[in-house]
């Protein structure tokens, strides 16, 4: 029996994975494997429960000992979103971290199975996060890596590879930037993907920010729910839309002023 049969919660959230999948297809985002998605569902199951001898174990080179244990739904390195979309379960894995934290059971594939395949190969970054959001104790179970087009073409011009200058352009396209994401973006100069130095480089980064923009490559951003996650990497590239737009219709985007950012500022404080 799969572990999803008899948990609707479990069911629910794999639906919603599935759906943001295909939300980052069509937007464009996700062409061949690109980006990848973890959700911590420790909360969601009973690891006690779980018959973890019966399923392949792998080791990690870096052990996440405060994650001990955890359960977590990740997408396959080499996976496509579109696939993720129609087929969740083939396309990503449900894993169980081990006692130590050193290495994780692969709870949706049995030892026998020969449809094995590794998580995404930015999964020191994912791991890394979990980690931080479970030291500060704050909510966050979902980590969402995307190549939004706009927001990456932003760090193509030097100007805004520029944490100020990048919010404030991104904050001045559009009032609702402001008022769903007040904390801004984070800019992390260029690093090779899938290493540990982006991981660390990222933590640095989202202990102020949802969302961390990978110059020349992606968001990673983290929320409490996929739908919600989607959401935000939604509006904050929809502020670079809007920006490029203008500037391929010929003008020059004009922006919101200080004064009309302060309001909004405070608008978003009492959300
Ligand atoms: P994976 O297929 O390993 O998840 O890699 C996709 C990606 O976007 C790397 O940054
Ligand atoms: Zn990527």
């Amino acid at each position: 029996m799969r572990i999803t049969d008899q948990n609707p919660l479990l069911k629910k959230l794999i639906e919603n994975v599935a759906e943001v999948a295909g939300y980052l297809w069509e937007r464009g985002w996700a062409e061949r494997n690109a980006g990848n998605i973890s959700v911590n569902i420790s909360a969601l199951i009973s690891g006690e429960t779980i018959g973890i001898n019966s399923h392949p174990f792998v080791e990690m080179t870096t052990p996440y000992p405060e994650l001990a244990s955890m359960l977590f739904l990740v997408t396959g390195t080499g996976k496509r979103m579109r696939d993720l979309a129609r087929k969740p379960l083939d396309n990503a894995l449900l894993i169980q971290l081990n006692k130590k934290g050193s290495g994780y059971y692969v709870l949706s594939r049995e030892k026998s199975s020969d449809d094995i395949f590794m998580p995404t190969s930015e999964f020191p970054t994912h791991l890394g996060i979990h980690q931080m959001v479970k030291r500060r104790g704050s909510k966050e179970t979902v980590v969402l890596h995307t190549h939004a087009t706009e927001l990456v073409a932003l760090t193509q011009i030097q100007e805004y590879c520029n944490q100020e200058k990048l919010n404030k352009l991104l904050w001045g396209m559009h009032p609702e930037t402001m008022v769903f994401l007040p904390q801004g973006i984070g800019f992390v100069p260029y690093v090779t993907p899938g290493t540990d130095d982006i991981a660390t480089e990222s933590l640095k980064v989202l202990k102020k920010h949802p969302i961390v923009l990978w110059e020349k490559h992606g968001v990673f951003c983290i929320g409490d729910s996929i739908i919600d996650t989607f959401d935000n990497i939604d509006i904050m590239t929809k502020s670079a839309k809007i920006f490029f737009l203008t500037r391929s219709a010929g003008y020059s985007p004009e922006g919101l002023s200080d004064k009309e950012l302060e309001t909004l500022k405070v608008i978003a404080s009492n959300f």
